[in-house]
């Protein structure tokens, strides 16, 4: 996720671009750039800087550059650590275009290629420079012609502002699959990201729909379908605030990134594959054994992970907390992939235990990470990414499920390259996968129904979580998310051991959360309900649509879709997540920083 904010108009772009960044700096903070055309000579002056909005700001204090034209970028690295090469905007070889890019262009890697053997020579290891050597490529005396031109050749995702000294009286704005706005001012106009870069100068907005383009001049906003055909768009007009705006109208970033989830799902399963998967697999197909090593959430995430590489690639896992793992006498070999997973990459514990691990072993290491070039990530032998954008919230939401979008494919492909999965049975399961981002969104349509249910237990005490199999996971992060929100005693239970100790906790006072779908446990976790039920404890249960049986013996039902029974991980988590969210803002605590807590843990 980054942000792009683009101006035309009578005031000196440079203070309205650093405006509308600091706006999005939510989207992204690791680098940032303006370009600018300097009417005089015609020409466009490109400044970057790696580090927030503030460090662009204090480097460009000094420096003179004026211009009425300009686009702007704040960049959530995806290909390519935060270096001033990779930061936006990326010009083209002659100097003529400039773009900024929010997205992912899964095509890259053969656009690259195709421009070097023609002779380009790339300054960066993104993406995005492909689409300005293109556009230079194929410009013919018209630029919007260019640029439908060129988006036929880009496949992926993507919001794009474009500049030129070919015709510096305009701004192309492309939507397609990221989002872009238009602000209409008077005698000025503006793209972003999102709304809050431009309230300053108008609250006129033209929200554009995915695969439209628009044209700025000072004077007018001209929209285009993919298709070449001119459309009428219709401004509204914003009357929210700047910081209700940056939550994007949720009260909350945790609910935000919740709700983001069938977007973080879907760029995940995109992303997974313009990754440098041949390297990585074809360099581990021949390991033993994996041990995955993470902390909280991400270590949650890692324990749905062994169900599926044990079931699919038939690799024996071991799942270990970082900080235990470290302090104990493991036995690792070269034959041994160790699996750090990580959302920041810069937690201590698994840092030092992925870091002691290689020394003492020579074991291949893997990072998961969510953000590039972070300290994992340079650590390890190889990386795989979650493609979420930053998680403001502390609570971690939309990169548990994107790391277990790429747990999933990775299993998949691990299996693949062993030999044990077909291409076909690859692609039907990657079909099945492609539905899951729908599949939440119904999901979200619960969230009235989750609020009620969760002022009915808001004042309990405590609260039991159980599951079965893939979803005993589900039911130990459904209970941290409660817990460290809203500072409700939970336990996280495999819903069989229930009998071994726990079941002397319940009575009529006891909420018991049961991830509970049709899957293949199913009959066995009803025994456990019957079991809670019998003792008077309340159940709340997490249930496949269209399942009866569940109704009349909870006290509460949340539905989900059907999905098959192995992805049943990535969608249950989802009502907890929103159930904790509830219950902890109904109770007034601060859900964005919960006490005691940091983001990001870099002290052992
Ligand atoms: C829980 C949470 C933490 C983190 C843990 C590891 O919501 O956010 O438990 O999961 O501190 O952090 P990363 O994944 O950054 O290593």
């Amino acid at each position: 996720m980054c942000g792009i904010v683009g101006y035309i108009g009578k005031r000196n772009v440079v203070p309205v671009l650093l405006y509308g960044l600091q706006r999005l700096e939510y989207r992204g903070y690791d680098s940032a750039g303006i370009a600018v055309l300097e009417k005089e000579e015609n020409r466009i002056i490109v400044e970057k800087q790696v580090g927030k909005i503030r460090d662009l700001q204090e480097y460009l204090w000094n420096k003179k550059i004026e211009g009425h034209v300009g686009i702007a970028h704040t960049r959530w690295a995806t290909h390519g650590p935060p270096t001033i090469e990779n930061a936006h905007p990326h010009i083209s070889r002659k100097g003529t275009i400039a773009i900024v890019h929010n997205g992912i262009i899964e095509n890259y890697l053969e656009l690259r290629k195709e421009l070097i053997e023609k002779g380009y020579k790339f300054r960066s290891e993104t993406d995005t420079e492909v689409i300005a050597h293109l556009l230079e490529e194929e410009y013919e005396e018209n630029l919007l012609k260019t640029v439908f031109k060129v988006i036929e050749k880009l496949e992926g995702a993507y919001a794009l502002g474009i500049i030129s000294t070919y015709e510096p009286d305009k701004i192309i704005g492309v939507r397609k699959g990221s989002p872009l706005i238009v602000g209409v001012g008077k005698g000025e106009n503006l793209i972003a990201s999102d709304i809050p870069a431009v309230l300053e100068y108008t609250k006129d907005i033209i929200a554009l729909d995915d695969e439209e383009i628009s044209v700025l001049k000072k004077d007018s906003v001209e929209i285009y379908g993919f298709n070449g055909a001119k459309k009428e768009k219709k401004t509204f007009h914003v009357t929210w605030d700047v910081s209700i705006a940056e939550k994007g109208g949720f009260k909350h970033f945790m609910q935000k990134e919740i709700h983001e989830q069938p977007r973080t799902v879907g760029d995940t399963i995109t992303g997974f594959s313009s990754q440098d998967i041949e390297n990585l697999f074809s360099s581990i197909k021949d390991i033993n054994r994996i041990v995955i090593i993470a902390c909280g959430t991400s270590f949650h995430a890692g324990l749905v992970g062994k169900f599926w590489i044990e079931k699919f690639a038939r690799v024996p896992v071991e799942v270990d907390y970082a900080s235990e793992f470290r302090y104990r006498d493991y036995i690792l070999n070269r034959k041994t992939l160790v699996l750090g997973i990580s959302q920041s990459g810069e937690t201590a514990d698994t840092r030092f235990a992925m870091l002691d691990a290689t020394k003492k072993s020579g074991a291949k290491t893997l990072a998961l990470v969510n953000v590039v070039g972070s300290s994992l990530s340079r650590e390890s032998d190889f990386v795989l990414y979650t493609y979420c954008g930053p998680e403001i919230g502390v609570a971690a939401t939309k990169t548990f499920t994107a790391q277990l979008v790429v747990l999933y494919l990775f299993s998949l492909k691990l299996a693949q390259y062993r030999g044990l999965l077909s291409e076909e049975d690859f692609k039907q399961k990657y079909k099945e996968l492609l539905h899951i981002p729908s599949v939440i969104e119904e999901v979200l349509k619960k969230d009235d129904e989750i609020k009620n249910i969760s002022y009915r237990y808001m004042n309990a005490k405590d609260f039991l979580f159980l599951g079965r199999g893939i979803n005993y996971p589900i039911a130990l992060e459904g209970a941290l998310k409660l817990k460290e929100i809203s500072y409700i005693h939970a336990e996280g239970y495999p819903a069989g051991e229930m009998k071994h100790g726990p079941i002397a906790l319940i009575d009529e006072n006891m909420p018991v959360v049961v991830v509970s779908p049709k899957d293949s446990l199913y009959e066995k976790t009803l025994s456990n309900i019957q079991e809670v039920k019998a003792r008077k404890g309340k159940v709340i249960s997490v249930a496949t649509d269209g399942d009866k049986s569940m109704k009349e013996i909870s006290d509460e039902v949340i539905y989900i879709p059907e999905v098959k029974d192995e992805l049943y991980p990535i969608v249950t988590i989802v009502p907890l997540q929103i159930l904790a969210y509830h219950i902890a803002t109904l109770l007034g605590k601060d859900v964005d920083q919960p006490r005691n807590l940091a983001k990001t843990v870099t002290v052992e």
